[in-house]
């Protein structure tokens, strides 16, 4: 059984096997989560990342976690908002759904992901969560044995609030 829990606070400072990082398709850094990944992560990271040639829209690739608590990081890069015409939900399932594959694909059975695509791409909230929730679910439900915990951590009062109702109405309830 996957125990699925919600947390509010800063991804970096957290211990699971993978920490998800909301990357750009360059996958050398940037400002948001990306940043405060790479900023704690140190220069190694970027090193590593030259090596990936890139990431697109909804695919996830894996690195070391250098000096973060977590021994890894999958980078997935986020669909930008665009009105909803151009597929970005699915992008943004994708983007769950192959982070999580790609860890299981690896042995790692406890993971943590920040709210990809509302920040600096726009995406919203209320959408973006219901879309992470469902595929993290379908997941758990082909693959229930690969995961023991998988974390969504807000850094904002407004996606904590979605998350809460979100999960209690799915009856997901171990959640701090
Ligand atoms: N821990 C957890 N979540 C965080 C942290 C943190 N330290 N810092 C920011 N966040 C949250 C934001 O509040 C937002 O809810 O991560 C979510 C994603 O926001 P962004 O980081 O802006 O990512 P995104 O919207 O996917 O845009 C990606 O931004 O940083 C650049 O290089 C990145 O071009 C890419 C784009």
């Amino acid at each position: 059984m996957t125990q699925i829990t919600l947390v509010k606070g800063d991804i970096t400072k957290m211990h699971p096997d993978a920490i998800v990082n909301a990357a750009n398709s360059s996958l050398l850094g940037g400002g948001g989560v990306d940043g405060a990944i790479h900023g704690a992560a140190g220069t190694e990271l970027v090193h590593e990342c030259r090596l990936l040639a890139g990431c697109k829209t909804g695919e996830a690739k894996i690195t070391k976690g250098y000096n973060l608590p977590a021994k890894h990081i999958i980078h997935t890069v986020g669909p930008v908002w665009n009105g909803g015409s151009k597929k970005e939900e699915h992008l943004l399932y994708s983007c769950y759904y192959k982070s999580l594959e790609l860890c299981a694909q690896h042995k790692l059975t406890t993971i943590a992901f920040p709210n990809i695509s509302t920040g600096i791409y726009h995406f919203p909230k209320q959408l973006a969560a219901a879309t992470a929730i469902k595929a993290v679910t379908d997941f758990c439900e082909s693959e229930p044995e690969a995961f023991t915990e998988i974390t969504f951590v807000c850094f904002d009062d407004e996606n904590y609030t979605i998350y809460q109702s979100l999960l209690a109405a799915t009856h997901i309830t171990n959640y701090e």
